[in-house]
């Protein structure tokens, strides 16, 4: 059999970075340490890090039990709150949030309560939420057509549009359009979709179109991942999604 390895196979450089700071945390002997929820979508990274000592702290009201020791917060980024909690709290503070995520940060804390923010993602997704909890501006989720077509906003202020990183390039690009038919002030636009999502998107679908059978190896609560594998079956109907090798059934591959 020939066997394709993707280029763009491997953590993103977000991710890689945020595990190493955990490792780095470890190494230097630091305990207790905390990340605040998994440090990335990968089950299996994260029992590895358990088996370290390094646990996982799910809520607000967890953080508010701490009384020592190191959060980290993880490539997703966090609300602003959540700094905020864990600096009040006198704990230590290691701040692993994937740089493009800060950087979408500090663009939506720009605008005030006058303006409006749209952020094109998934509602409830870490990554959304984290972004939500640096806006003053009131805020829409939009992840869908229907949801695009629906949106009228206030029409006052500014309207900026944001996107979670993982979401994809080309839907994005067509919900904007669809959205600057309702709102023709829209000027704000930020194409925060990472690249290196959608260089490993294209990459994969090009390979999906050449190939008998496509594994998709990723956590499956990643949202990478997900896209990564609905990219793929749609050029490969032998596309599988595997955590690690033990989901793989060898037989079924053509
Ligand atoms: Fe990874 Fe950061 Fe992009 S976490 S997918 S490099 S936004």
């Amino acid at each position: 059999m020939e066997v394709i390895v993707a280029k763009t196979a491997g953590f993103c450089f977000g991710v890689k970075r945020a595990v190493e700071q955990v490792y780095r945390q470890i190494e230097e002997g630091k305990k207790p340490i905390y990340t605040y929820g998994p440090i990335i979508h990968n089950e299996e990274v994260v029992r590895s890090l358990e088996e370290k000592g390094v646990r996982i702290v799910e809520s607000e009201d967890d953080l508010e039990k701490l009384c020592e020791g190191t959060v980290i917060i993880r490539s997703h980024g966090v609300p602003r709150r959540i700094y905020e909690r864990i600096r009040a709290r006198g704990l230590s503070l290691v701040d692993a949030t994937c740089p493009f995520v800060k950087k979408i940060h500090r663009i939506v804390e720009q605008y005030g309560s006058a303006d409006e923010v749209i952020i094109i993602g998934n509602e409830g997704h870490p990554e959304v939420e984290g972004i939500k909890g640096w806006c003053s501006a009131p805020v829409t989720v939009i992840g869908s057509e229907e949801e695009a077509a629906r949106f009228r906003g206030r029409g006052t202020g500014r309207l900026c549009i944001v996107s979670q990183t993982t979401f994809n390039y080309k839907n994005f690009n067509k919900l904007v359009e669809i959205i600057e038919k309702v709102r023709y002030d829209v000027r704000d636009i930020f194409r925060t979709v990472c690249s290196a999502t959608e260089e490993r998107q294209s990459e994969a679908r090009e390979i999906a179109k050449k190939v008998d059978s496509m594994i998709v190896i990723g956590g499956s609560h990643s949202s990478n991942t997900r896209k990564l594998y609905e990219i793929c079956k749609k050029e490969c109907v032998n596309t599988y999604h595997i955590q690690t090798i033990r989901d793989l059934d060898i037989q079924r591959l053509p």
